[in-house]
């Protein structure tokens, strides 16, 4: 499975290609940035585009969906079955454990609202790698301000599911927000207090002091 990462859109998002090398079955998670030179590379790399994962639907991480349409009428978007955000075309709701093929490669899909109630990883175990939207970044987790946020189901997301996952998982986040653009789990965890919490009470006290200090 190969991965490249585009970065830009509304707040340094990432928006990535990933591909399997011999089938060369493309996917793309997260329609998130300006996508000229995603089109000019899967062109230049005779990338069949034929999905989009989505992590969830704020509006920065699906806002160049149309764009991939039009150029690639018959791609398939996933999502969780039951989004905030409802698509035209071929929706395939996806709910927690599901399964999406890419060529020979395997995501499952993980259900981690918190950050937002409509939350997917897309974890590829044989790879060792996660797509986790804005539930984790490097250095810190996704924030719960928002409506549709819980800050308890943040927690149980990322330290029952994430946290779970063979430790070094390699993390590519939704946004550029930390000292390296991916990390490993184990890595992150040594990083940041938000990975290190004891209880869900000093997970919460951690994220109340970074949004008063931010
Ligand atoms: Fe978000």
């Amino acid at each position: 499975m190969k991965i490249k990462s585009f970065k830009g859109g509304y707040d340094d998002n990432f928006s990535y290609l990933i591909w399997d090398e011999i089938t060369l079955d493309g996917a793309i998670v997260d329609p998130s940035v300006s996508p000229d030179f995603i089109f000019d590379f899967i062109t230049l790399n005779n990338i069949r585009l034929s999905k989009i994962l989505i992590t969830h639907t704020h509006m920065d991480h699906i806002v160049y969906l149309g764009d991939f349409l039009d150029r690639y009428p018959s791609l398939s978007i996933y999502a969780y079955l039951n989004t905030r955000q409802k698509f035209q075309g071929d929706f395939i709701g996806i709910n927690h454990n599901d399964q999406i093929s890419l060529g020979n490669s395997i995501f499952t899909a993980l259900y981690t609202p918190g950050h937002y109630d409509d939350c997917i990883c897309y974890w590829n175990s044989q790879d060792g790698i996660i797509f986790t939207g804005d539930t984790v970044f490097v250095g810190r987790s996704g924030r719960t301000i928002n409506s549709y946020s819980s800050i308890s189901q943040l927690f149980d997301s990322i330290y029952n599911i994430i946290l779970k996952l063979p430790k070094e998982t390699i993390i590519y986040p939704g946004h550029d927000y930390g000292p390296s653009p991916t990390i490993t789990i184990s890595k992150n965890i040594e990083l940041s207090l938000f990975f290190s919490a004891k209880s869900e009470q000093e997970f919460i006290s951690i994220m109340k002091d970074f949004e008063l200090n931010r």
